[in-house]
């Protein structure tokens, strides 16, 4: 950055008000002002200056007894998050679980078609691994996270393994494209290296960076310094995807390799089907821009965005954002109205994604009242007790209301659903653990093999990807005694 380039980032900010940032401008050597600078130049100050105000402005609307987490967001009240959820319905253009011969017929016709595609070279399968394991106290790369029940496998290990078996199984090395952020990184990179990949080639692994966003102080909106040097930045959420894909120059190589689909997933559940032949099957067959899967929600104050109708119009409402009243609702026969839970997998169509690419601000950015470690005038950090500032993320999921067709598929929830986001309460380790060993048992148990009640089986997925796979690969009558993973 040049001496001039410098000076007006300081104008810039200081037009706006945000001259603190430079409070110590001063003091910093030439690598220190580049740094900051490098920061400011990527902020929309203007953008952020807007967010804060209709942020500020919904607060000051917000009634004293309203359930918690159903704070409106920064787009007014009626596209607030709250309303919207109170006008909610289940979502219409829909796949259920299949009843009959008839939809068992229809599945294996869309699991045939998304077969076609992968064995065609048309899919990308697409890992969203920026975030850190806070809630599960493990302070690397979630995807580090030892979860194989007797292998102790880390997420990332079963997933690659999957990703491995999947492109054995269809004749393609299917392309992974996984995005870390800043935080995560260094080690994930290094990390696969130093596991040669789990068996998947160089050429197919894209790993990409996602974005950050500045946090800024919950009254005046300034923008909080972490070091003299450098601004409190984090993750600009998973729907940073879309700029990612496109600074990486990933958007191009998709387009060139002919890759129309990309399968969507995240770090945390170990037994998500990666790129499953049934969900892209669906999304072409019915001519979807954007299909999502979703399971059963437990109950109505279940931690899972909430997937339904809106105006007419599929939408995913976070599970922070919804009043209580309207998460719990249920209808005559007494079940939760709204029961579609996102389990974030999606397909989507590379031509939406460079629809979307071609707006701007295609995702909306969330606001997020949070406790940020910053430093004060004196340049002292500031360790708060509660939420002092705003952060701001963008979420994939808002794709969604923009395509012209949504579809959303459900599938079996024990099956498919066992994510590991917390170290106690719901979601564990152990309740994920349990989850995939009572899957295994049940693919074994079909296959006619006889697993002593103590033992507990886990299936490699180079072993079997599926109950069927499972089934050519054992002998009925096969007797398991002891732990093993298979
Ligand atoms: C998420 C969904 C929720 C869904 C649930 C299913 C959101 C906002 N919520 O909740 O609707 O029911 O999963 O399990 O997505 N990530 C990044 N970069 C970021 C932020 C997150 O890559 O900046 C990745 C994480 O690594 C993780 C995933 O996104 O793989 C989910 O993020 P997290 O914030 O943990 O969402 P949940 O609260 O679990």
């Amino acid at each position: 950055m040049t001496a001039d380039q410098l000076e007006e980032q300081r104008q810039r900010l200081t037009a706006a008000g945000q001259a603190q940032a430079l409070r110590w401008w001063d003091e910093l050597d030439s690598s220190g002002r580049a740094r900051l600078a490098a920061q400011t130049s990527r902020i929309d100050l203007e953008q952020l200056g807007r967010l804060v105000r209709e942020w500020q402005a919904t607060q000051s609307q917000l009634p004293t007894d309203s359930a918690a987490g159903a704070e409106p967001d920064s787009r007014g009240s009626r596209d607030s998050p709250g309303s919207r959820a109170a006008r909610a319905q289940p979502p219409s253009d829909l796949v259920r679980l299949p009843q009959n011969e008839a939809e068992q017929a229809a599945a294996a016709e869309a699991w045939q078609a998304g077969e076609e595609l992968l064995r065609a070279g048309r899919v990308a399968g697409v890992l969203v691994a920026g975030g850190q394991g806070t809630r599960l106290r493990f302070d690397r790369p979630k995807g580090m996270y030892p979860i194989g029940p007797v292998s102790g496998a880390t997420l990332f290990q079963l997933l690659a393994e999957q990703m491995l078996a999947r492109s054995r199984r269809y004749e393609v090395a299917i392309p992974w494209l996984i995005m870390t952020s800043d935080a995560t990184h260094e080690e994930t990179v290094a990390y696969f290296a130093e596991q040669k990949n789990f068996g998947l080639e160089d050429s197919q692994i894209h790993f990409f960076r996602q974005g950050n966003m500045p946090a800024v102080d919950d009254r005046e909106g300034r923008l909080l310094l972490s070091e003299k040097d450098s601004l409190c930045l984090s993750p600009n959420g998973h729907g940073g995807i879309l700029s990612a894909l496109a600074d990486s120059g990933l958007m191009t190589l998709l387009a060139e390799q002919g890759i129309d689909f990309l399968h969507y997933h995240q770090v945390d559940n170990p037994t998500a089907v990666l790129c499953d032949p049934a969900l892209l099957g669906w999304h072409v067959l019915r001519e979807s821009e954007m299909t999502t899967k979703v399971a059963a929600r437990r109950s109505g104050m279940e931690r899972m965005g909430v997937v339904a109708d809106v105006d007419g119009q599929t939408q995913i409402i976070e599970y922070s954002d919804m009043p209580r009243e309207a998460a719990t609702r249920t209808d005559e026969a007494g079940r939760l109205l709204l029961w579609a839970g996102n389990m974030a997998i999606h397909v989507l169509s590379r031509t939406f994604l460079e629809r979307l690419l071609s707006q701007p601000d295609a995702l909306p950015l969330h606001v997020a009242h949070k406790a940020v470690e910053h430093l004060d005038d004196a340049g002292n950090c500031v360790v708060p007790a509660g939420p002092n500032a705003l952060k701001f993320e963008r979420f994939i999921f808002d794709a969604l209301p923009q395509a012209r067709r949504a579809l959303v598929v459900e599938v079996d929830r024990a099956a498919e659903f066992n994510p590991v986001k917390n170290c106690e309460g719901t979601d564990t380790p152990a309740e994920s653990q349990a989850g995939m060993l009572q899957l295994h048992r049940r693919w074994l148990e079909e296959a006619g093999a006889r697993v002593a009640k103590t033992a507990r089986v886990e299936i490699s997925p180079l072993f079997a990807l599926d109950a069927a796979e499972t089934r050519q690969r054992v002998e009925p009558g096969t007797s398991i005694a002891e732990d093993c993973r298979l």
